[in-house]
């Protein structure tokens, strides 16, 4: 019984360091193994995802030496096996990302069919299809990806749907093929660019990133590499938006706000005010929101990852606000749990039609997903009185220290594993 107790009523107020992007991080280690020197790795973030994937890297004979919380050393030169569980799969879907450099750097993967976040149907046949173009043949056995080339050709690759992680795939499998390879409608995501500059800084000849048409040239080899990870735009999101849901006043720090546009357009509508500088960004929210209209699209659109975040504050907002979530087919789950609260939304196929109530109650909440549960912790901030939220296991995948960075900014909340727990943190609390 690990949850987060939590005594709601504060104004969020202070300052808060945004770690290393999770996503960013998942595909630069993955990538990491495609070189058979040393490579150093920094700005990690220290989350349940990174250490399940750094696992995985161990269980195929890498040789990953945690030299901080942020920053490991890896040596992928004594791969001895091609076979990633699902052990490691089941826990977190990007450890598909060795299939990709796997193959590229050794022609062969198994890789167990990925699970992830229960927000819908996590297909992976945009992955498979560039993976064929290359060369690869493919197939799906005994609930194992199997994927095999004699070698790689370059190709030119068009993705039916903007997919992130097919994008990242098929650059980690195409950097050492032979000739060039073009994606086509490719995801533009921060954590995309922060992968083709860690391989660029290997040696690989990737250009385009950050647009819908990445150029890869295979070139022989790959090398050592010292790479520090961007930030993380939806931990960074989600801190600005509990500002907003708690009425307070918070500075994320070390932050790339060009990351931050889409939200921090969002909630300037929403009446927040917003001040950007170099490397941070302060959102201060001094009255009661006004409702607006969001529509989840790939970067640089609204992130679907902040839409549980944005979806909590709108209830609270003065009128009626919709939210279309066009990226996954179910991730509006979190809507049953708000409405304990007393919140009223209501969820028709992608869309959430949102009546902005005054304030919520407390309540005992459940997180369905990572975001979610992220996004509920903030309701129950704002919510007077006494509220848990049960399976954070979910939470920290994604966010390092969650509890103990809203603490710093005067939150009333602690993780507890016990009834007795509870009882005390109430007691402490008052
Ligand atoms: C990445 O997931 C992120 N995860 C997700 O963040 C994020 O929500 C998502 O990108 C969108 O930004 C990681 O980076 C580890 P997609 P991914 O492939 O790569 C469809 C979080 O909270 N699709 O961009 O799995 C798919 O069904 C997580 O940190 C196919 O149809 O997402 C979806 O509708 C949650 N075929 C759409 O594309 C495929 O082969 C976008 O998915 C692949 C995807």
């Amino acid at each position: 019984m690990e949850q987060y107790a939590i005594k709601g009523g504060n104004p969020l107020v202070g300052e808060v360091e945004i770690g290393g992007a999770k996503n960013a991080a998942l595909g630069v280690l993955a990538a990491a193994i495609m070189t058979d020197d040393t490579v150093i790795v920094d700005n990690i973030p220290d989350v349940r995802d990174i250490n399940v994937l750094l696992n995985a890297m161990e269980s195929i004979g890498v040789v990953v030496n945690r030299i901080d919380r942020h920053t490991a050393k890896i040596n992928a030169s004594m791969i001895s096996a091609f076979v990633i569980e699902d052990e490691f799969i089941k826990k977190i879907r990007a450890s598909y990302y060795l299939l990709g450099a796997l193959l590229g750097k050794y022609k062969h993967a198994e890789v167990a069919l990925p699970g992830g976040c229960n927000i819908g149907s996590r297909k992976i046949d945009l992955h498979i299809k560039g993976f064929k173009a290359l060369g690869a043949e493919v197939k799906i056995e005994h609930g194992l990806i199997i994927a095999d080339a004699q070698r790689l050709k370059g190709a030119h690759i068009y993705l039916d749907t903007v997919s992130v992680g097919a994008t990242i795939n098929i650059m980690l499998a195409a950097a050492l093929a032979e000739g060039k390879t073009v994606i086509e409608n490719a995801a533009k995501e921060p954590h995309v660019v922060d992968v083709a500059n860690f391989l660029n800084s290997m040696g690989a000849n990737i250009k385009g990133a950050g647009t819908d048409v990445v150029r890869i040239t295979g070139v022989q080899k790959l090398h050592a590499s010292e790479y520090a990870i961007i930030p993380d735009q939806i931990e960074a999101g989600t801190f600005m938006l509990a500002a907003a849901i708690t009425k307070g006043d918070i500075t994320v720090k070390n932050v790339i706000p060009k990351h931050l546009e889409s939200t921090t357009a969002k909630l300037i509508e929403m009446g927040c005010q917003v001040e950007e500088s170099d490397d941070a960004v302060r959102v201060v929210a001094s009255r009661r929101l006004e409702s607006t209209q969001v529509k989840t699209l790939p970067y640089p659109g609204f992130p679907t990852d902040m839409q549980p975040q944005i979806s909590v504050a709108l209830a609270l907002a003065n009128g009626t606000s919709i939210v279309t979530e066009s990226i996954f087919d179910n991730r509006f789950k979190y809507v049953d749990e708000l409405a304990k609260m007393g919140s009223n939304i209501k969820v028709e196929s992608n869309t959430a039609i949102i009546e902005g109530v005054s304030h919520f109650t407390s309540a005992d909440l459940t997180a369905p997903d990572l975001r979610a549960g992220a996004a509920l912790v903030l309701a129950c901030l704002t919510a007077d009185g006494f509220s848990t939220v049960d399976d954070i296991k979910y939470i920290e995948r994604g966010y390092e220290d969650f509890h103990i960075k809203l603490q710093s900014l005067g939150a009333q909340i602690d993780k507890v594993m016990s009834e007795k727990d509870l009882q005390k943190f109430k007691l402490k609390v008052g």
